[in-house]
């Protein structure tokens, strides 16, 4: 399948006389260089990368690695040195002024950090500014800016004037104006990256949900790791107009390409990016109903848990072996411990992030149950080993 977004060998050279750095590029000189022996400015460096329809692919980056300048390369708002771009297949370097007009208005919406609001225009008109760019009418303007609103959290305020909003809301309200217009792209240049951080993980909450409903194409840019992970499908690293890495989080976390990489991944929340099947191994031995108490119990004494889980078909959880209802059973002379079993144990799926185990485990003594949809178990999380996966070791650690 096409991919709705396709970014071949783009180059942004800002300065006089582009071509002759250029040049140098293609040869092989980085940024340094070229600033060195030209003055230019190689804002873009040979970067190319494929956006999938309705996935959300983050660029991320420190200040000035060139993440603006490829974003506005999208939609031509920057005219690339070299390189192109594809939407939908259509070359946008072959657009005529009208058709890259209508790419503008119509199929990408973009939120910028500090999108004008228009202070003086009620909440409404604000969000409404896309729709009338596109030349749509009242009422539909209305109507569609109106739901756009509700969608944000912010029905009820489209008569009041934007001065009159905070921060976080505003944002809000230039989310609703890109989300109003029906654009299939959005282009969001960290739009989030001037708010303070409980609002602005609120706003992150937000746009996952929105997009679990709405499956747009979003091109997200942030300076912020954890951002970045939390939000992407898929991250691009860039360093110096650069791309330095393409993968999911768990990737780019798990097998960083390089030093540069590794070092930014060093300090990120694992808990909130890494899953349950990162830290999960097979379980030790496993019983069924039929085994004896006796049998089960001695195996448990050399553990460092005190239960164990009793699999029927399939492999299928049918509860939890736990030496305190064993060793009653056997006192009571119970002969099998199909009898003895407890359902009171942590269940998990292999999705689950690391955070959350991490809840679950700190409740339980025995190791964290991973479950697929039908109950089976895929694998176990023991506390040891948990540790040794938030701690970044899982690699080395036979817990
Ligand atoms: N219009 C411009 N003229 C000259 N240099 C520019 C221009 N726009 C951006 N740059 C430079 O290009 C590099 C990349 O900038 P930018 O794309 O804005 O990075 P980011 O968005 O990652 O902070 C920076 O060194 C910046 O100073
Ligand atoms: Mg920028």
């Amino acid at each position: 399948m096409n991919p709705h977004i396709r970014v071949e060998h783009l180059y942004k050279v800002f300065g006089p006389r582009p071509q002759r750095a250029l040049q140098a590029a293609h040869d092989g000189a980085d940024r340094a260089e070229i600033q060195q022996r030209f003055g230019n400015v190689l804002a873009v460096d040979d970067v190319s990368f494929e956006v999938g329809r309705g996935e959300l692919f983050v660029v991320m980056g420190l200040s000035g690695s060139g993440k603006s300048t490829v974003v506005r390369m999208l939609n031509h708002l920057i005219e690339p040195t070299a390189g192109s771009v594809e939407i939908d297949g259509q070359r946008v370097e072959d657009l005529e002024p009208a058709g890259l007009r209508r790419l503008r208005a119509q199929k990408m919406s973009m939120v910028f950090q500090h999108f004008a609001l228009f202070p003086h225009r009620t909440v409404g008109q604000n969000a409404a500014y896309g729709l009338a760019v596109q030349g749509v009418d009242e009422p539909e303007r209305s109507r569609r800016a109106g739901q756009a609103l509700e969608t944000v959290g912010l029905s009820g305020w489209a008569d009041r004037y934007a001065d009159e909003l905070s921060g976080g809301m505003q944002q809000r309200v230039g989310l609703a104006r890109a989300l109003a217009t029906d654009a299939d792209v959005l282009l969001m240049d960290e739009p989030f990256s001037a708010l303070d951080p409980l609002i602005r993980r609120d706003m992150q909450d937000l746009l996952v949900t929105l997009q679990s409903e709405m499956h747009r194409t979003i091109v997200f840019i942030t300076h912020d790791l954890n951002e970045a992970m939390r939000l992407g499908d898929r991250i691009c690293v860039l360093k110096d107009g650069r791309v330095v890495q393409i993968g999911t989080g768990p990737e780019i976390i798990g097998d960083p390409a390089n030093d540069y990489v590794a070092e930014f991944v060093a300090d990120v929340d694992r808990s909130r990016v890494l899953t349950a099947d990162l830290a999960m191994r097979e379980p030790r031995r496993s019983f069924t109903p039929d085994a004896g108490p006796r049998e089960v119990l001695d195996w448990l004494d050399e553990q460092e848990f005190n239960g164990v889980y009793v699999l029927g078909d399939d492999r299928r959880v049918l509860g939890v072996a736990r030496d305190d209802r064993l060793a009653r059973g056997i006192r009571e002379g119970a002969a099998a411990i199909g009898d003895l079993l407890t359902q009171d144990y942590a269940r998990a799926s292999a999705d689950t992030l690391l955070s959350d185990l991490a809840g679950l485990a700190a409740q339980h003594t025995v190791p964290i149950a991973v479950l697929d949809d039908n109950g089976r178990l895929l694998g176990v999380v023991p506390r040891a080993r948990l540790l040794a996966a938030l701690a970044g070791e899982e690699a080395h650690v036979d817990a």
